[in-house]
């Protein structure tokens, strides 16, 4: 039982607007529950590996038919899945790539994602970095297939209370077509930051 799963998919480290931005949520959640079990999943520092045949068919065999190797996927989905169903809270903190979520997320998604077996009961906060905008009215409108792609999986898992936190426009001051855009990006962060804190404090 954690009373936190967090989970960190940015391969930017200290430049990383994502992390930046789960640090205030966890740094006021420690505050809030003080010794508070945090079970973190860094998948920059370790990838979880894309669900192969072997780890599937593991699902639809008797445990003694199983091979050794297909044996120890199964299980290692089985702990990644009872990671899940015995967090209090679930963090994730993500940028967006090519208009969804980087592969090493989506790869954790397909691991955890057991019809019958994934529960989530808790509160999920989704931390999204965008280096545009696909508000509305934007260009580029109706191009974010992140947000509501995370929701999604997170109300088929039965979570009631899911709240997304996305700060945008992160591209702007790296990319000189973006260059008007960097008060919009300060202030979103600013924004998505507070959000963060209130939420971990609440
Ligand atoms: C491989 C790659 C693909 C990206 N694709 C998009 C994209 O489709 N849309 C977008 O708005 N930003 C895109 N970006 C920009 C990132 O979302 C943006 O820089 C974000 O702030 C990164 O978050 P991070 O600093 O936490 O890593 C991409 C960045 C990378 C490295």
């Amino acid at each position: 039982m954690s009373d936190l799963l967090h989970l960190e998919v940015s391969p930017l480290g200290d430049r990383s607007i994502s992390r930046s931005i789960s640090k205030e949520f966890l740094d006021a959640f420690k505050s809030k529950h003080p010794g508070a079990v945090i079970v973190t999943r860094d998948l920059d520092l370790e990838a979880i590996p894309h669900l192969d045949g072997e780890t599937i068919n593991a699902g639809y065999t008797p445990e003694i038919d199983r091979s050794p190797s297909a044996h120890a996927k199964h299980n290692f989905r089985i702990s990644l899945v009872n990671e899940v169903n015995e967090a209090k809270n679930i963090l994730i903190s993500t940028p967006m790539w090519n208009f969804t979520v980087p592969s090493v997320l989506k790869a954790w998604i397909d691991q955890i994602i057991v019809p019958g077996a994934t529960k989530v009961s808790g509160p999920v906060t989704i931390i999204i970095s965008q280096g545009g905008s696909y508000a509305e009215g934007a260009p580029r409108a109706g191009w974010d297939w992140q947000t509501g792609y995370l929701k999604q999986v997170f109300t088929s898992l039965g979570a009631t209370d899911i709240e997304i936190i996305l700060s945008e426009f992160g591209l702007a001051g790296v990319v000189p077509a973006m260059a008007d855009f960097v008060e919009h990006k300060s202030a979103s962060i600013a924004a998505a930051k507070k959000a963060a804190q209130v939420r971990a404090a609440a």
